[in-house]
């Protein structure tokens, strides 16, 4: 690779649409380097397309085979993969067993609580083998849930969670945990959509100071799995607090349990793990995208924790001796790849953090890595804005050293990274911006940490393995290096990538393979590029700036919301005839969504439809969804076929140009939306990131 200061030298329509330079490179720090797993530049070579699919034994042979496999990769029902057919493992035995004999009595999982007075709780190898023995037991035998049944856990950031996982892991039940933070609805939506007949769930948990009734949410969520065809027959209940209870909805006789009872029973009990064939699925998460309906992405067993164990590995840096720490939710697919299922398959320690990283004060995240002696450290762009705006003096008053600090999830501003690698990092730790996707299982794109330098604000090169390539809306492909925008996709598959929409097939396939697929009879992964429904750029340097979603999903702080899920969701308020969601670019969060809404003709606009619209959100998705605005507008921008022309809503709200708009069916109606959210005056119009100027562009 050059090493260039500035790699790309003329200002591309990408670079000035993600308004910041092509930076300089910084090196990693040689104390990080010299104890790095991944020093050895001839990965390169041992990964290279030539060496694909055989190189990815390499992550394969760091875990635990029953039997071996004989199948690298399977392609004969492309575009849905089959990695290393034949084998057979246990995920759980690969996370927890393998290890008990070297390190039983080491930390496995570190379970830091929000309030500050309640003591961090420490799960060693050996304790957490047990934990996981006795709740597989109960699932099996209280439960009634075998092999390929699918469980929904709707679990906060508890040792619980990873707990549970493990055990269903344990049994080859299928696990979908929904986010917490999600409401009962969006809960019961995904109850139903996976079929599962057990619901997981928790009295309560703190956050943000206050204790949070989360049992209230499991009613809610049977409810609306019933009105959607699924019957829950048993709740089981975790308790937070011991005696004191954290809810105040009743139990349910014969449908809720609470497991302080049941789990008496189930003390002391072992179970064989089951062993799976590789491509039994482990789990499925659900993320959003185009249409309403969330999609549940099934990942495998084998491919999935091989990909996890290599890039934890290589990427995350992690050695058994260190204490890793990512602040995400293992709601979202980074706390199930990056807290639970990569760092234990190698053994580390993993840090469980229950709070927000701002309460009580923006030291506090400081105080956890300092007291636990923390040396890899996991975040995403918003949090670090957060933290930045709360104390940006906070980190230099604790005296905790990390080697190694990873970015995820959005875009991260070359300013603010430059207060992550100073301020954060001390100038001692080395920083991987990841690239990837709930669809992807790992990383896609990443500086390797030792081996390439860092430059703010780009995701840096493919990650071993990966071979991106940007194509642009013809299926051509935009010359590599040549920093100009387009589609980026994923030439080849990879052990990570998801198997299937679960039940959806061919969600699956139109989604990520048909706009690109050379040819939908071939058995040749090279016919069946996987188109990311991201916009990207590659720099001279062969470094990959992610431009954002293409797709009409928003990502808010780092969490995909799908605008067509929350448009609907405004559909079910009585007075409402239309609705569009627009992402508006917020300084903390990323982006957030506003809401243009029409009302029935005889309504009166007014404020108490506008809460109504915000409640709505809140019971049906949860409040990360909560609009900055909801605005009441005489009509929708429309084509002449009557679509809602929702980039140019993106424009008006981000005092945007909002560009030629004499095609469309009423173009009145957008001067006088403009009036009304930016007043008489013409503002300055500027051009925006490009995710916005093409926001819901008809493609
Ligand atoms: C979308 C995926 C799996 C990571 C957590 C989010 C955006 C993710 C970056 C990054 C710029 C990023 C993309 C992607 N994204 N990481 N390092 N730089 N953008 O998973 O909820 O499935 O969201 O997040 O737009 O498509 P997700």
């Amino acid at each position: 690779m050059p090493d260039t200061t500035t790699a790309v030298e003329e200002v591309s329509e990408a670079q000035i649409a993600v308004h910041w330079k092509e930076e300089e490179y910084y090196r990693p720090p040689a104390k990080f380097v010299g104890q790095a797993n991944l020093t050895d530049p001839s990965v390169t070579e041992r990964f290279s397309l030539d060496k694909f699919p055989e190189c990815f034994k390499e992550y394969a042979d760091m875990l635990t085979w029953d039997q071996y496999w004989h199948t690298t990769l399977d392609t004969s029902n492309a575009p849905f993969w089959k990695w290393f057919v034949g084998g057979k493992l246990n995920a759980c035995f690969n996370c927890v067993d393998r290890h008990l004999t070297r390190y039983q009595n080491k930390a496995a999982l570190i379970f830091v609580p929000e309030p500050e007075e309640e003591r961090p709780e420490i799960i060693t190898y050996r304790e957490l083998w047990q934990r996981v023995n006795e709740v597989a037991a109960m699932l099996r035998e209280f439960a009634g849930l075998k092999t390929g049944d699918r469980v929904t856990l709707h679990l906060p950031m508890v040792p619980e969670l990873p707990i549970t996982m493990l055990a269903c892991a344990r049994l080859g039940v299928i696990h979908s945990e929904v986010f917490g933070g999600f409401s009962g609805e969006a809960c019961g939506v995904r109850i139903a959509d996976s079929g599962s007949r057990v619901l997981i769930t928790i009295d309560g948990y703190y956050r943000n100071g206050k204790l949070i009734d989360h049992k209230a949410n499991a009613d809610i969520a049977v409810r609306m799995a019933e009105q959607n065809g699924q019957k829950v027959d048993k709740v089981l209940v975790w308790r937070r607090l011991g005696k004191q209870s954290a809810t105040a909805t009743p139990m349910i006789g014969g449908r809720d349990y609470d497991l302080r009872d049941v789990m008496k029973e189930f003390a002391g009990q072992k179970v064989a793990p089951v062993s799976m064939p590789a491509e039994a699925p482990l789990f499925l998460m659900y993320t959003s995208g185009t249409t309403g309906k969330p999609k549940g992405c099934q990942h495998s067993t084998g491919g999935y924790l091989s990909y996890v164990a290599g890039t934890s590995k290589y990427i995350q840096d992690i050695h058994p001796e260190d204490v890793y720490w990512c602040m995400a939710d293992i709601g979202w697919i980074t706390g199930h790849s990056y807290i639970v299922y990569g760092p234990l398959a190698l053994a580390a320690t993993s840090l469980i953090f229950e709070g927000v990283p701002v309460y009580p004060d923006a030291g506090r995240p400081w105080r956890i890595a300092e007291r636990l002696n923390v040396n890899i450290f996991h975040t995403s762009p918003t949090a670090i804005r957060m933290l930045r705006k709360a104390g940006p003096d906070e980190p230099g008053k604790y005296k905790y050293h990390f080697k190694h600090m990873t970015t995820v999830g959005e875009p991260i501003e070359p300013d603010v990274w430059r207060w992550y690698y100073t301020v954060v990092g001390k100038g001692e730790a080395v920083i991987v911006d990841t690239w990837w996707q709930t669809e992807n299982g790992g990383f896609l794109c990443s500086t390797k940490p030792a081996l390439d330098p860092m430059k703010p604000g780009s995701a840096g090169p493919a990650v071993p393995g990966i071979f991106p390539v940007i194509l642009d809306e013809n299926g051509d492909e935009v010359p590599a290096g040549s920093g100009r925008a387009g589609n980026i996709c994923i030439r080849n598959p990879w052990p990570g990538i998801f198997q299937t929409i679960w039940g959806d097939p061919d969600r699956y396939v139109n989604t990520y393979y048909r706009k690109y697929a050379k040819n939908k009879d071939s058995k040749d992964w090279r016919d069946w590029p996987y188109f990311c429904n991201d916009g990207a750029m590659q720099a001279a340097d062969g470094y990959y700036r992610i431009l954002g979603r293409i797709d009409d999903v928003i990502n808010v702080a780092g969490h995909r919301l799908g605008t067509k899920e929350l448009e609907s969701a405004c559909l079910t308020v009585e007075e409402v005839t239309e609705a569009a969601v627009v992402p508006v670019v917020d300084q903390v969060r990323g982006r957030v969504p506003e809401i243009y809404i029409t009302v029935k003709p005889g309504v009166q606009p007014s404020k108490a439809i506008e809460e109504k619209v915000v409640r709505v959100i809140e019971t049906s998705i949860g409040k990360i969804a909560r609009p900055k605005e909801v605005r009441i507008v005489p009509d929708m921008p429309k084509t002449r076929s009557g679509k809602i022309m929702r980039r140019v809503l993106a424009a008006i709200s981000n005092s945007m140009d909002v560009g030629d708009v004499t095609t469309l069916a009423n173009p009145e109606v957008v001067e006088q939306i403009r009036v009304s959210v930016q007043g008489k005056a013409k503002v300055e119009q500027k051009t925006g990131p490009e995710d916005i100027r093409k926001f819901g562009q008809e493609r």
